[in-house]
């Protein structure tokens, strides 16, 4: 999704804006700019493409003050015309989100003579801040009043030529945060982009204006209150952004899972009994009464939701529903306070799993828990209840080690759930803990199956379609298998529970067919291996990753590959992992860009 970067610093800044640019790339885009206060006013560079172009493009721009941007196009195609940033007289303005009220605010821009040149919602802000400047001379005043006349999601940053070494920024409902550094103040999308210049960050909320100048910061509310925001120091570690040996992030972060498991699951130590408090504080209090639990979240973290709902309901006995958040937050629903509701989220900005969030809360639901790995995050602060996963930055598109790092936490809550239900003896528990505490070196085991993943994503260069079945808690797994395949590779696939296949899908199986089967020796093998012979029987190519114990033969066009070791409930974690290596391995024999997949954004910050 867009991505900002803003200074007024006491040197040039625009190496500070194009690194931190490249920084935010992960976040998918398909143009860059940036505008700078120079000798002869603003100076503004864009390109359609990749940062590295828009850096050769500013090779000869130089000052103190200015804004960048890297824009995921949502009103007019991406193109240079529609790039960010925008300008109206001596202004300049960049933008993320969305403005809803543009059309009519075009119009009576249009009127006062106006001339828009792009397709933008963005181009309106620029003209009304123009506007307003004639009546109101100081930028930040006129962006304050400019704000008001806004409804939407933006975070934005102005600069005007009439009073450089100054840029305004504010927020409502998308991410943007400040920085602190010693001989400069600085703005962005996210605290990676920073970390070259500053570890001191301030999170700004909505409804908040910030004036940056080289001496420092000052933030009001947009109703003119001035307001004082904490001063956090980022942890986030530079390297962890850094692709090292891998060639791509999502190689990495699929061979980081190990680690990331590790850390997520370090709160749990060497104990055998997992206590409430790891959701915080008020856990116990919150937790006691529950008698449902709403889990809300898109994408890839939807299917860890829906991998839990099986765990929640067999080990804790708690009834569980999954809602995708786009679906929950415009439906009419029955609200139950009783029910903890979890939102699960990587980035913890997702627009429609924030709205969904607060729309239970504004059903009277408060029992709410983050499951999220950016602990500053919207989400998190929004919950009463927090589990940060510790996956370290996810750059790639494709979520991967959040994916696994969810599943833990949801394995952590399951657990909670079934203690504070009084479902499970003291030794069932040390078992579960046992074996969560093994799950690092199970998932290095499954790592090493890539060679052969990676011979089988060959026979994927001329498929079009793909077909991923799954049972049970597997099924949510054959779900993401095929959003992987899809998001990364373009190969159209479609995932079923393996009993529905003869209810439509098997229409589809023919030769030309590759059919994935996450086959796991569970109590429903025996049921999948019918579903397996429906498809043999119509000529379709199985690939099937079963596990050690799993007894299906390998007969002419079934491909098997067993995964080192059963693991009965948290078998999930390690079933999705060749899956992840068969779709990175499909999109490398496919050419496509797998860490900046066509049309898709890391963090889906507008709805
Ligand atoms: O940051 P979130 O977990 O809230 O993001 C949700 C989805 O946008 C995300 O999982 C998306 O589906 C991924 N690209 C899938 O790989």
């Amino acid at each position: 999704m867009c991505g900002i970067v803003a200074a007024a610093a006491g040197s040039n800044i625009v190496p500070v804006l194009v690194e931190g640019l490249k920084k935010l790339e992960y976040r998918g885009y398909d143009s860059a700019g940036l505008a700078v206060v120079g000798a002869t006013g603003i100076e503004r560079v864009r390109s359609v493409g990749r940062v590295a172009e828009l850096e050769a493009a500013a090779a000869g721009t130089s000052a103190p003050t200015g804004i960048a941007h890297t824009r995921w196009a949502t009103h007019g195609v991406p193109c240079e015309r529609n790039a960010h940033p925008h300008v109206s007289g001596g202004i300049a303005v960049v933008h993320n989100g969305i403005i809803e009220n543009y059309e009519s605010l075009r119009r009576e821009l249009t009127d006062l003579g106006y001339e828009f040149t792009s397709d933008t919602d963005t181009e309106t802000i620029a003209h009304l801040v123009e506007h307003l400047l004639r009546a109101e001379p100081d930028l930040f005043r006129a962006v304050q009043l400019a704000c008001r006349r806004l409804v939407g999601a933006y975070a934005i940053a102005v600069i005007d030529q009439r009073q450089p070494g100054k840029v305004v920024v504010s927020r409502e409902g998308s991410p943007l945060l400040l920085g602190l550094g010693d001989t400069g103040s600085y703005a962005a999308s996210d605290a990676s982009a920073l970390l070259q210049v500053t570890r001191n960050m301030v999170y700004l909320e909505n409804g908040d204006i910030a004036e940056l100048t080289a001496a420092g910061v000052r933030i009001e509310r947009r109703d003119g209150k001035p307001v004082e925001r904490p001063v956090h120091v980022s942890e986030l570690s530079a390297a962890a952004v850094e692709l090292g040996q891998y060639r791509h992030y999502m190689q990495k972060e699929i061979f980081e899972q190990p680690e990331a498991l590790a850390n997520t699951l370090e709160i749990v130590g060497g104990a055998k009994s997992i206590q409430p408090g790891i959701f915080g504080a008020e856990a116990a209090n919150l937790l006691h009464d529950v008698d449902q639990v709403l889990i809300l979240a898109c994408g890839t973290s939807a299917h860890s939701g829906m991998t839990a709902r099986y765990w929640l309901e067999a080990i804790a006995g708690v009834s569980c529903t999954v809602e995708i958040a786009s679906e929950y937050r415009y439906r009419t629903s029955v609200p139950d306070p009783r029910q903890l509701v979890v939102a699960i989220s990587q980035s913890g900005e997702t627009a429609d799993t924030l709205a969904a969030l607060r729309h239970a809360k504004s059903l009277g639901q408060h029992k709410t828990l983050a499951i999220c790995n950016v602990p500053e995050s919207a989400i998190v602060r929004e919950s009463a209840l927090r589990f940060i996963t510790r996956a370290g930055p996810e750059i790639g598109v494709a979520s991967t080690k959040a994916f696994t790092t969810q599943l833990a936490a949801l394995f952590l809550l399951t657990l909670v759930m079934a203690k504070v239900r009084d479902r499970l003896s003291e030794a069932e528990e040390a078992a579960y803990i046992d074996q969560l505490r093994h799950l690092p070196v199970a998932v290095n085991k499954v790592l090493t199956l890539e060679s052969e993943i990676e011979a089988w994503a060959r026979r994927f260069a001329d498929k079009h379609h793909a077909l991923f079945l799954g049972r049970g808690r597997h099924y949510p797994i054959a779900l993401e298998g095929a959003l992987k395949l899809k998001e990364i590779s373009y190969i159209h696939a479609e995932a079923y529970p393996a009993g529905e296949l003869k209810h439509g899908p098997l229409a589809l199986v023919d030769a030309q067919m590759p059919v994935i089967s996450v086959a796991p020796n569970d109590e429903l093998l025996e049921k999948l291996k019918s579903n397996l012979q429906e498809v043999r029987a119509r000529g379709g190519e199985l690939y099937v990753f079963a596990d050690a114990d799993a007894e299906i033969p390998s007969t002419e066009g079934v491909h098997m590959l067993r995964l080192p070791e059963h693991y009965g409930q948290l078998s999930p974690i390690l079933h999705v992992i060749p899956l992840q290596l068969l779709s990175y391995h499909a999109a490398l024999v496919k050419g496509t860009d797998v860490d900046k997949p066509r049309n898709l954004a890391k963090s889906v910050t507008v709805e």
